[in-house]
């Protein structure tokens, strides 16, 4: 399977991809784990990514292209893969697609994380992170066994700078990319506002 979530900021596609992955198979590629990567590691890349993450701005398309592009050569994603956060531009949509269309292959499903505003920017003020993972928890809704460090490696957690006010912004832009998919028609709606194990049921059920 190869799928792509899309939806705001603290809409849920980092918790529910861990399931996903592990469910299907499949690997994960998130374009925001990947640059926060790039820019605590201060490579070349995640010096130019810096600024635009801060501010809650997209990264430019061509970059993003290009990590995507070379993740996808480097991982061997035999059972197909799920693309988090990538593409947030209809550009971004387009190259997707020239790339795969090479290997000979398609999107098969593009999971909408429907929400209100209302609800997102608690669950992104409350977000800590395992950075090296991506696992997400959340002070009230998913709370690590012990407060600031990560259930499985014992590792620190963190929370991201980036400003809640690009939540809006990238709504905008998520609407341009779903519309692109519904005119392919391989669009399913979730409804995101729900508790974790009942997203990852709707999932189960388009995927299954
Ligand atoms: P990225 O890392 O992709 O961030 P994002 O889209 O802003 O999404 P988030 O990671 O904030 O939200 P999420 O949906 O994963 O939510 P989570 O599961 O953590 O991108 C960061 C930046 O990188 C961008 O701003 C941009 O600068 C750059 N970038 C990345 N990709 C790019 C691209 N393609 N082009 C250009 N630039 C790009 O959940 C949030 C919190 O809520 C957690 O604490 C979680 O525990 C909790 N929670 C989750 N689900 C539920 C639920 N059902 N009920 C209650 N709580 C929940
Ligand atoms: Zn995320």
């Amino acid at each position: 399977k190869r799928l792509i979530l899309v939806g705001p900021p603290g809409c849920g596609k980092g918790t529910q991809s861990p399931l996903i992955k592990d469910e299907f198979c499949l690997c994960h590629l998130a374009t925001g784990d990947m640059l926060r990567a790039a820019v605590a590691a201060k490579t070349p890349l995640g010096i130019k990514a810096k600024e635009a993450m801060d501010k809650g701005e997209l990264v430019s398309d061509d970059l993003v292209v290009g990590i995507i592009d070379e993740a996808m050569k480097k991982t061997s994603c035999q059972k197909g893969f799920i693309l988090d956060g990538f593409p947030r531009t209809v550009v971004q949509a387009q190259k997707l697609d020239e790339m795969l269309a090479k290997q000979g292959a398609k999107i098969d499903k593009v999971l909408n994380f429907a929400i209100d505003d209302a609800i997102l920017e608690e669950r992104i003020t409350g977000r800590w992170i395992h950075p090296s993972s991506g696992r997400s928890y959340h002070t009230k809704f998913a709370p690590p066994k012990t407060p600031g460090v990560d259930d499985v490696t014992g590792e620190p957690l963190i929370q991201r700078k980036d400003d809640t006010a690009a939540v809006l912004k990238s709504r905008l832009e998520a609407f341009h990319v779903i519309e692109y998919y519904t005119k392919k028609g391989i669009v399913a709606n979730l409804h995101a506002e729900k508790p974790p194990k009942e997203v990852t049921a709707e999932v189960q059920k388009v995927l299954s």
